[in-house]
């Protein structure tokens, strides 16, 4: 390949930033030019292209969004889209293309790769939750950001003694939820793989942790679950513990990337370059077992991934 395009697609997150320059850093340091596809698939619909240079990356890297906008695209779902998709690729010269995403953006880098432009998925989320990978781009950022929002929380509930809900991001997924409960000393974490949406062992628990002298009770509830205010409403009237819910919602998403945040994403964008430059396509970026490594996007998409079970039983053990 001699031109390599790069987008941002789906859901925002710190590190994609990284991630764009490393791509067009790593392609022009192996003698590559670089186009921008901005906003996402949609943007190559509308042939939002433009040439990127070294420079054009400066004072990036610490910056969280991304540069190159990004958008959920149901156009592309379509055979139509995604063969546009593939005539605007060849029309603007780019063969091959970096598609910084989660699993629906990987869906639509497969069709590209199908129709002829070699295509390479990398790990954008804060959910955690593409499972070929123990790392997505975000993901540490986001908890960092929820962990330290859920610290201010814990002192004005313990001050007035409350029970607090509160409400983190990760879809159908319980990550961002399990490593706060456990970064922040939770009472109760209320994640999609494992909630029973049995209250009354929610009550139970907070009228037991009273009896035993704690001075709050702090729930983390993962949106996957949600209804975090009228749940809130309900514990209070079932244990008459003064109980607020407080929803932590995009400031999730936002913000200057973490250490591990730049570093993993400019490696993974490095990583994808390389694999284009070598002749690849279809494939995905992880990490996996403490390296970077690339699987066959057919197959990401098709693995699953748990909750890794050690850990949820852990932070039980630890809230006490
Ligand atoms: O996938 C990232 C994420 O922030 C999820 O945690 C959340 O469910 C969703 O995106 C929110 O999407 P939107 O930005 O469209 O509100």
């Amino acid at each position: 390949v001699n031109t390599i395009g790069v987008l941002t697609s789906g859901g925002d997150a710190s590190g994609m930033n990284a991630a764009i320059r490393a791509v067009v850093r790593k392609a022009i340091y192996n003698g590559k030019k670089v186009k921008g596809i901005y906003r996402g698939y949609s943007g190559l619909l509308n042939e939002e292209i433009r040439d990127l240079t070294a420079r054009d990356v400066s004072d990036t890297i610490s910056r969280g969004g991304t540069i190159l906008g990004t958008a959920r695209c149901s156009e592309f779902r379509t055979e139509e889209g995604q063969k546009l998709g593939a005539e605007i690729c060849r029309k603007h010269g780019i063969e091959g293309l970096v598609v910084i995403g989660g699993d629906g953006s990987f869906a639509g880098a497969q069709k590209l790769a199908g129709l002829g432009i070699n295509t390479i998925g990398v790990p954008g989320t804060i959910d955690l939750d593409i499972a070929c990978t123990e790392y997505t781009i975000g993901f540490d950022t986001a908890i960092n950001t929820a962990m330290e929002a859920i610290d201010k929380v814990r002192d004005t509930s313990t001050s007035h003694e409350r029970c607090s809900i509160i409400e983190v991001m990760g879809r159908q997924a319980g990550y961002i939820a399990l490593y706060c409960g456990i970064a922040n000393g939770a009472e109760d974490i209320l994640v999609p793989e494992k909630y029973d949406f049995d209250e009354q062992k929610l009550i139970n628990n907070i009228l037991k942790n009273r009896k035993r002298g704690k001075k709050h009770h702090i729930i983390i509830n993962a949106e996957g679950i949600g209804h975090s205010t009228s749940m809130a409403r309900r514990i209070e009237a079932a244990t008459g513990v003064e109980t607020r819910a407080t929803i932590l919602g995009h400031m999730q998403r936002g913000g200057s990337p973490t250490c591990k945040d730049r570093v993993y994403a400019s490696m993974m964008g490095a990583y994808a370059v390389d694999l284009l430059c070598a002749g690849k396509t279809n494939r995905v970026v992880g990490y996996r077992h403490g390296d970077f490594t690339d699987f066959d996007i057919d197959e990401a998409l098709a693995m699953q991934k748990e909750l890794p079970e050690y850990m949820w039983e852990v932070a039980y053990a630890l809230s006490v």
